[in-house]
């Protein structure tokens, strides 16, 4: 709504050096956590909560209190006027409105943070929104590999479990690629970390996955195919092209998930067993000094005999989720200056102009809101023409692509076709959707200058 007000939907939202800088404030923040009451006086901060929480709903208002703020809660959205089914747009738009100078939200829809950002007229902070992303709990788990080892660049960071819909593992691994860190990927077998997820490693950060030997890793690598993401160096990915990959000699820390089991849906079932690690699993060599990390809640996948192992820091690492939120609280508040650069975030996403919603996500808050929502997509490509769903970030499965002006359809590779200005692009599965929605085939002969060159047509 106001496009001035700065929100934390992804990790990307902030550069390196900003997240460097909110660590060294969360650091002095830590040093005595009562005595920064003056920061965030007279200021409020609303939880609104569609899914449940422990840590991040209650860290986040104990952060808003130490800073001197209010806080009001909706921990539990069946007892608000969503249980009436009020949309989570118009909630953001009264809450924003006189109510909250900050919003806190989690939601199970994929995109849900995204979609507050286009009705708030306060910061939006994504407290998780469905299996996406969970920006706030990446810092958390990055301050605590920087308090405890002192950087995060050439670490190895072995992250196990539910790759696929733990939202904490998505944008962990935006942002260690990004720091440079190298990535140890042990997913329970059918958990693997999404397409669009790898893609974007690719395309965005320069990481390649490779596979890895986990032979130095023991019982927690047996189950399963270790992979390793590793920077596109040619130089490099030539020494991995045996069958065994790279090896994986030495890891400094240990990301353990626990199975989302409230996102499968019937094709997950029955669950696998669960990976779990305990003293035995922990004994390698390569593990002697790893950090045992968990976003927590846990269930199985750490047995209570490691609570009492120096290496194990989960709940270090809860306890640190409060400075780095009241860093994170003082950031888009206003009440904290950085002086590190803000990140150069690409925020052209454009509307797509004619036809069905082409997001393939269920779970998409394009989908689940769609009284609200006019779907949005990214272009990652012109050549061939390719979109991300601008909320859940997944990829617009579209051969075809035809253009609300002229009526026409082409193959998305089709030289024709990248003529097609972003924001009239219309994206179809198959040709009979084309031709039900009055689309004509192009003729493979199209003038390119039957289209103009695109313009930049700015989102929000
Ligand atoms: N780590 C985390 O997001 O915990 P909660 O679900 O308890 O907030």
């Amino acid at each position: 709504m106001n496009s001035g007000i700065r929100h934390l939907v992804s990790i990307d939202d902030l550069s390196l050096p900003e997240i460097l800088e909110l660590f060294a404030r969360a650091k002095e923040y830590a040093q005595d956590l009562r005595a920064h009451s003056h920061l965030a006086r007279g200021l409020i901060s609303a939880s609104l909560f569609y899914e449940p929480s422990t840590r991040t709903r209650l860290s986040f208002e104990s952060a808003m209190l130490r800073l001197g703020g209010g806080v009001l809660t909706a921990a539990d959205m069946r007892v608000s006027s969503a249980s009436k089914g009020e949309s989570l747009a118009d909630t953001v738009r009264v809450v924003s409105g006189s109510y909250a100078d900050i919003i806190v939200l989690r939601h199970a829809s994929e995109g849900a943070a995204r979609l507050a950002t286009e009705f708030s007229n306060v910061p939006v902070i994504n407290a998780g929104d469905g299996s996406h992303e969970h920006p706030t709990q990446t810092l958390c788990d990055l301050y605590n590999l920087w308090v405890e080892r002192g950087r995060i660049e050439g670490l190895h960071v072995m992250l196990a479990g539910d790759l696929r819909y733990s939202r904490t593992i998505h944008s962990f691994v935006y942002a260690l690629a990004r720091f440079g860190a190298n990535i140890v990927c042990l997913p329970t077998p059918g958990f693997e970390l999404p397409p669009y997820v790898v893609q974007r490693l690719r395309e965005e950060f320069g990481v390649e996955p490779v596979r890895a030997d986990g032979e130095k890793l023991g019982e927690i690598a047996r189950s399963c195919d270790a992979m390793y993401l590793t920077p596109q160096k040619p130089h490099q990915l030539s020494l991995f092209t045996d069958a065994k990959g790279l090896a994986v000699e030495h890891v400094d820390a240990v990301y353990m998930t626990r199975p989302q089991t409230e996102r499968y849906t019937a094709a997950d079932m029955p669950p696998p067993r669960p990976m779990n690690l305990n003293k035995q699993t922990l004994s390698r060599e390569s593990l002697r000094d790893a950090m045992l990390m968990h976003p927590l809640p846990r269930r199985d996948e750490i047995a209570s005999e490691l609570d009492e192992d120096p290496r194990s820091i989960y709940f270090k690492q809860a306890a640190r989720g409060v400075p780095i939120r009241m860093a994170i609280l003082g950031l888009l508040l206003g009440r904290v200056e950085l002086a590190a650069p803000r990140a150069q975030v690409d925020v052209r996403y454009y509307v797509v102009a004619a036809g069905e919603n082409p997001c393939p996500n269920p779970t998409c808050i394009s989908r689940t809101e769609n009284r609200h929502v006019k779907p949005r997509y990214k272009l990652a490509s012109r050549f061939p023409v390719r979109g991300f769903c601008a909320y859940c970030s997944q990829e617009l499965p579209a051969r075809w692509v035809g253009c609300s002006t002229t009526g026409l359809y082409h193959e998305r590779d089709s030289a024709t076709a990248r003529q097609i200005r972003p924001d009239h692009l219309v994206f179809f599965r198959d040709e009979p959707q084309a031709l039900a929605l009055g689309f004509t085939a192009a003729a493979k002969s199209v003038p390119p200058s039957a289209e103009p060159e695109p313009a930049v047509v700015p989102g929000g």
